[in-house]
């Protein structure tokens, strides 16, 4: 009996030992290509976190919708299936109405006053609105400014009218689109291309990386230069993975978080320049840019829709937002 217990006894130890010397897993899953800013900047993550914490941690990443699709990975933070996402900022509708802040269109003038509002006061508390809800938000990715695609030339906002474009799943896009009295169709990202290829939708609007990464380019025949709207995403763990971290893991891991934003912004401000100026080379789609006057007649077109999400967004977080234009 006694060499019974002494056995168990150190098979038990044996297997607590093994355990502990397991390495963390964090799936980190997203939907875009890899070669974009945030496949580009998961990669530089795991990089950084796996030489880091070397043998503590093992970071897999699951590109192209390959494990969760938008709609799916929140859920699946939750349930402890994976441990990191980056979504469009347009995806937390379920878990906050705040963020819809950044779906406002015309809201910020360019990239850089994106950056301003994020790196301020308003915009890291922004980081905390889903907390509550289970979700923790760990810093800001930029993809970048979305444009406008579709078969037929959009010139002005009356060339959209009776056109079906896929978005999002964010009411204010929604409403977006119906103000130039088109057709929204909340569809996922992993399904655009062969919508767009079987003509199911006319047209889209996204960045310059995921139209080029994505081959939108390739079934549309015109893309529109209106820098309208933004996609980033929010860098996001659930709260409790992350407090169940030990201390120095998850301080390390923080700093490697830090540092991949940084890389993955400057990816996606090379890529805004680049991809573009290859959708251009490839001649398979016509950029068409707006001058002011045009450029104009989407603002008044589409602003609209701010008054309708003022109250749920709240107004001090759209000044907010707003100031960072000025700076
Ligand atoms: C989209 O669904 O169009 C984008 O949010 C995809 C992405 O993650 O950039």
């Amino acid at each position: 009996m006694r060499y019974l217990i002494a056995a168990l006894a150190l098979l038990f130890y044996g297997a607590t030992a093994a355990a502990a010397d397991e390495p963390i897993t964090i799936k980190f899953s997203h939907v875009v290509a890899e070669n974009t800013p945030k496949g580009k900047g998961a990669l530089k993550f795991k990089e950084l976190a796996e030489s880091r914490l070397e043998g503590r941690v093992e970071v897999q990443v699951f590109a192209n919708a390959q494990l969760y699709g938008d709609n799916k990975v929140l859920e699946a933070l939750l349930l402890g299936d994976v441990q990191l996402a980056a979504p469009s900022l347009s995806k937390f509708k379920r878990y906050t109405d705040k963020l819809q802040l950044f779906d406002l269109p015309f809201l910020f003038a360019d990239i850089d006053a994106v950056d301003r509002f994020q790196k301020s006061a308003a915009g890291r508390q922004l980081l905390s609105a889903t907390t509550e809800r289970g979700l923790l938000g760990l810093g800001y990715w930029h993809n970048g400014m979305k444009q406008l695609s579709a078969n037929t030339a959009l010139r002005r906002p009356a060339d959209a009218a009776g056109l079906k474009f896929r978005i999002q799943a964010s009411d204010v896009i929604a409403a977006q689109f119906q103000a130039l009295d088109a057709t929204p169709l909340k569809k996922p990202f992993s399904e655009v291309f062969i919508l767009l290829q079987t003509k199911g939708i006319d047209g889209q609007e996204n960045t310059w990386s995921n139209i080029y990464s994505k081959k939108f380019f390739e079934v549309q025949d015109h893309i529109t230069e209106s820098d309208h709207g933004l996609v980033d995403y929010m860098v996001v763990t659930s709260v409790e993975f992350w407090h169940g971290l030990p201390d120095d893991v998850r301080r390390v891991l923080e700093q490697c978080i830090d540092e991949a934003s940084d890389y993955a912004n400057q990816v996606a401000l090379e890529k805004a320049v680049g991809d573009r100026a290859k959708i251009q080379q490839s001649g398979r789609s016509e950029i068409l840019q707006l001058d002011p006057a045009e450029r104009l007649l989407w603002v008044d077109a589409m602003k609209p829709v701010w008054a309708q999400f003022e109250d749920e967004i709240g107004a001090d977080l759209i000044a907010a937002a707003m100031a960072a234009n000025a700076e």
